[in-house]
């Protein structure tokens, strides 16, 4: 149900999402980019919201369409989201759902690339993006309290995402497998564990709603 700004039991909290994939440019016409549609991040968001949570929504490229009642800041590459974030700080808490590009293009060229005739192929050199998480998990000034990241592995998935979280320093991690066959990436469902200081915890398979549902609430809780 939906609250008046000033109810809920996330009133008065400001609380940052990052939501959907980037965009790499190669050159004007093209990019790289990954399968992430948005659909967790912007159903977070959206719980958040319902809470009475204060929202800035930063957000890529996504599949679906955002929540409303957030501010929303709309951004394409890696870069444009570290600052985007940046610039919305402080946050009583952070939850960093972006599938952002590990990778971009070193020099993405600004007039179009063309074929030349031979045959000849372009040759793509990568540097490795910001990691926006990490950089403000690891804040000395300014972290937001409650910092979530997500993780999504294939193969020893709590091992890897156990690593992540110390890694990255973030509160909490949510972790997923997405292996071919489990149907999570751009499906309506989500299967996670919610890794904290205190352990693991494994939700039962459910609606990327509720998923959002449960993670606002426990987000209030903590806040509390
Ligand atoms: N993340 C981020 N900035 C990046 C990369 C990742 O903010 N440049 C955040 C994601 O939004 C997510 C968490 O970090 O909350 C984990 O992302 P993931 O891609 O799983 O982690 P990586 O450190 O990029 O490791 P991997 O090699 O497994 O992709
Ligand atoms: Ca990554």
């Amino acid at each position: 149900a939906a609250l008046a700004a000033d109810e809920g039991p996330l009133a008065g909290r400001h609380v940052l999402v990052t939501s959907g994939p980037t965009h790499e440019p190669i050159d004007p016409v093209r990019y790289i980019a990954n399968r992430s549609s948005g659909a967790q991040g912007t159903a977070i968001a959206r719980a958040l919201v319902a809470q009475g949570a204060q929202v800035t929504f930063v957000t890529g490229p996504a599949a679906v369409p955002p929540p409303t009642g957030v501010r929303l800041v709309r951004v394409e590459t890696a870069i444009q989201m570290r600052d985007a974030v940046e610039a919305a700080l402080p946050a009583d808490a952070a939850v960093f759902a972006a599938a952002v590009a590990d990778w971009r293009v070193a020099q993405a060229a600004t007039s179009k690339m063309k074929k030349d005739g031979s045959g000849r192929l372009p040759q793509l050199s990568f540097t490795e993006n910001p990691d926006i998480l990490a950089a403000v998990a690891q804040r000395s000034v300014g972290r937001p309290r409650l910092v979530i990241g997500f993780a999504a592995e294939t193969d020893d998935v709590l091992a890897h995402a156990t690593a992540k979280r110390l890694r990255k320093g973030c509160d909490w991690i949510v972790a997923n497998d997405v292996s071919p066959g489990t149907g999570i990436m751009g499906g309506r469902e989500n299967a996670v564990t919610l890794i904290t200081a205190a352990g693991a915890e494994t939700w039962p398979r459910m609606g990327k709603d509720q998923v959002a549902e449960r993670l606002a609430t426990r987000i209030a809780e903590a806040l509390r």
